[in-house]
């Protein structure tokens, strides 16, 4: 939404649909009952041109045109490059070998479990899949939300207690369940979908190299984690055994073969945090030492929240973020453009306009200068209101920062911040994406020879439910490609791909084969 300039104090206005002139004309009516009054609203007026020039100087600062996003795609290419040399060729993209050579067939059978570590919640699934008819026939999942201090604590705490979920999910499973594991002997299998860089060292083994997303379990790093959990289990007293580990960008990745098509070559997170991994020639993985798959194929996790680039737009709002958070100088992109830092972006915005433009009148609302009060949520139903008054800005404004009126012009200045956020998160996503298919030649004219159309399996909250960031991020791989993009590319939805991928994985890797 592009806000207008206000013309200042100009008398009434008749018109059904509110301007930005409209506030200034309900401040004129009261003027009438008092100079005191009367001075607010010059005020106002001022102060709202002066947040009105900040927005645009904002979103100047924050712009993503087609060039800069081509540069940024170059950019992360040259990356990737440089990751899968050596180990550490690149310091940002880790470029990680998942050790998954084969995706989902289809004929994936039996009942599996996945563990879904990722974000502020953690779940556990249970999948029956079909076999032959490539379906999931059924699925039951449990969630909780991980206690705040569990995500700073000790990986003893943290896996017990995923560890007791895990076995109460199973302890209150149905009889027949129950009967079907007893009489088959065979032990339950699990994938572990853990979301966090993971040098892999098998495909159920992986040695945690930093956390990310507000978590920060110190003990954890350096170790297996696949260990760490399974001695957990043992503690709870329960046999599961954890067949794959994977990270929840491989999970979407496999859930889209087995949903989509084998054109599936690319499988990427944006939600609390961003990440994604791809379908690489096994000969290009340079540093790999190992003898080269069968199928001549690698999933590589790409890590790449941790790209940064000068070409990356950022503001003042980033680098608070970054300092402010418990990975300083870590995950640029990621705090760029994912949900865990969206809503502090707009927030830490809002209240500098609040401070040097009186956004808001003379008083900074206090909740506004409380640190992550705003959710990305909140950042995208403000998005997302059209109504002529902008009336859930007003609701969100009110619950959120306690900011009890609020004028239209001040609202549109909200919406006007979000929209800029949410437009920059966008396009940077998809200039990522675009450096993707470049690197394995699925752009243009180097397409490989495929005539089919490469599908990108797409997972997290904030492409799911922020409808606008979504359409920005499509216009933008759109603009990328070209006018063949259409047909080159299609970015799909794979619902709850990290937990049903990592069940998947599990079959596929079961020891019961
Ligand atoms: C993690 C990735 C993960 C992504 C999406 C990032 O913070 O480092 O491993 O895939 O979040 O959940």
């Amino acid at each position: 939404m592009a806000i207008g300039k206000v013309l200042g104090c100009a008398g009434f206005q008749h018109s059904a649909v509110p301007t930005l002139r409209e506030p200034v004309r309900l401040r004129a009516q009261c003027r009438r009952r008092g100079k005191t009054v009367s001075m607010s609203v010059q005020k106002t007026s001022k102060t709202v041109q002066q947040a009105e020039k900040m927005s645009q100087e904002f979103r100047q600062s924050s712009s993503t045109p087609l060039p800069l996003l081509h540069q940024v795609a170059d950019a992360l290419v040259q990356e990737m490059y440089a990751g899968l040399a050596s180990e550490g060729g690149s310091d940002q993209l880790k470029m990680l070998p998942t050790y998954v050579e084969n995706l989902p067939s289809g004929s994936e059978k039996g009942l599996f479990y996945a563990v879904d570590l990722g974000g502020t919640n953690f779940r556990v699934l249970r999948v029956e899949l079909g076999g032959k008819t490539g379906q999931i026939l059924s699925q039951e999942f449990k969630e909780v939300v991980i206690p705040p201090e569990l995500m700073v604590g000790t990986g003893k705490d943290l896996f017990d207690f995923i560890a007791g979920t895990l076995a109460s999910f199973v302890d209150t499973e149905d009889e027949s369940i129950k009967a079907h594991f007893v009489q088959s002997g065979k032990t339950r299998e699990s994938g572990f979908a853990f979301s966090f860089p993971v040098r892999q060292t098998s495909v159920k083994s992986g040695i945690v190299i930093h956390w990310t997303k507000g978590f920060k379990v110190d003990d954890a790093v350096g170790k297996d984690i696949v260990k760490q959990f399974q001695d957990a289990i043992s503690r709870s007293n329960h046999q599961i055994m954890i067949s794959a580990l994977v990270n929840d960008t491989v999970g979407t990745l496999a859930g889209g073969r087995f949903n989509f098509d084998e054109e599936t070559m690319i499988g990427c997170i944006i939600g609390t945090g961003t990440n994604a991994c791809y379908v690489e020639r096994a000969d290009a993985v340079h540093k790999w030492d190992e003898p080269l798959p069968k199928s001549g194929e690698m999933v590589i996790n790409m890590e790449w929240g941790n790209f940064r680039s000068p070409y990356l737009p950022r503001t003042f709002a980033d680098e608070t973020v970054d300092k402010d958070s418990v990975n300083p100088g870590d995950q640029w992109f990621e705090k760029m453009i994912s949900g865990m830092y969206l809503g502090e972006i707009v927030r830490l915005v809002l209240a500098r306009m609040a401070k040097e433009a009186e956004l808001f009148g003379g008083n900074v609302p206090v909740k506004l200068l409380e640190r992550l009060t705003l959710g990305t949520p909140h950042v995208s139903k403000i998005h997302l209101d059209n109504s002529p008054d902008l009336d859930v800005v007003a609701k969100v404004l009110k619950d959120v920062f306690e900011i009890e009126t609020t004028t239209l012009e001040e609202r549109k200045i909200v919406h006007e911040v979000c929209d800029i956020m949410g437009e920059r998160g966008g396009r940077l996503a998809a200039a990522g994406l675009y450096g993707i298919l470049k690197k394995i030649g699925r752009t243009g004219k180097s397409r490989n020879g495929s005539k089919k159309k490469t599908v990108i399996a797409m997972d997290g909250g904030l492409f799911e439910h922020h409808v606008r960031y979504r359409s920005y991020m499509e216009e933008a791989l759109q603009e990328l490609m070209g006018s063949d993009a259409a047909y080159e590319v299609a970015l799909r939805l794979q619902n709850d791909g990290s937990g049903i991928g990592a069940a998947l994985l599990a079959a596929s890797h079961s020891h019961f084969k």
